[in-house]
């Protein structure tokens, strides 16, 4: 199958930018509370729901897999980029990292009790994001709950909209507009965090937590 550019484009950006991406994450991660905060809430919901697998989708280097596992649950990693991945191996020798693309898991239907998708979304244009949402449904277990994280958009009907991320072209999206694909791939909103503006003194944006859950059937 051909690869589309988008996914080339991101690989070779996250390969270059590994080391530093690593290093930056390592320093800023700690202080991200409302972070914390909605990846504790997402681990007790999956252990609420009966636990079982849970795959930090663009996991780059491993930090929040490493979290979720120590959390209590049985997490694994999955990144485009190799280079991630050997540093996700290196610094988690205990935990299961793949080099994969989120879009086509190499995952049974219905074989996960979770998903985590931080930041991880924001690459993949606007009009391929449906083909994602789809793939989590199918991997995702009836019931199962997703966590995904994204820069937002303050309008609330306006367009997904490029920005200049460090690593490679980004999207930023109205909260209610990813809410809505999610739906369409039969994941029902359960609970949301958006943080104000102000409070990312890097670019001003808010950033968004949607808590999901796959249908029940
Ligand atoms: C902004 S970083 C976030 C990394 C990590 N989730 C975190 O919380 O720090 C985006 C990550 O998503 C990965 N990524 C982007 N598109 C992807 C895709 N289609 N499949 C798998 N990984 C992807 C990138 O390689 C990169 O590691």
């Amino acid at each position: 199958m051909i690869e589309p550019d988008f996914l080339r484009a991101t690989r070779a950006a996250y390969d270059l930018a590994a080391v530093p991406y690593t290093e930056f994450n390592s320093t800023v991660f700690p202080t991200l509370t409302f972070d914390h905060a909605m990846i504790a809430v997402f681990a007790d919901v999956v252990r609420a729901a009966g636990g079982g697998p849970v795959a930090d989708l663009g996991c780059g280097p491993g930090h929040v897999t490493a979290q979720l596992h120590d959390r209590g649950l049985p997490a694994f990693g999955v990144d485009l980029s190799p280079e991630l991945i050997a540093l996700a191996r290196r610094a988690h020798p205990e935990l299961r990292f793949e080099v994969g693309s989120m879009g086509a898991l190499d995952l049974a239907d219905g074989s996960l009790a979770g998903i985590l998708a931080r930041y991880s979304i924001i690459h993949t244009p606007p009009e391929r994001l449906p083909e994602i949402f789809a793939e989590f449904g199918r991997v995702l277990a009836p019931g199962g709950h997703l966590l995904v994280s994204f820069q937002a958009h303050e309008d609330p009907a306006g367009p997904a909209e490029m920005f200049d991320h460090k690593v490679t072209p980004a999207y930023r999206w109205p909260p209610d507009r990813i809410a809505g694909l999610l739906r369409e791939a039969g994941i029902a909103e359960v609970a949301r965090l958006v943080s104000a503006p102000e409070e990312d003194p890097q670019r001003g944006f808010p950033q968004a937590h949607l808590l999901a859950r796959r249908r029940a059937s």
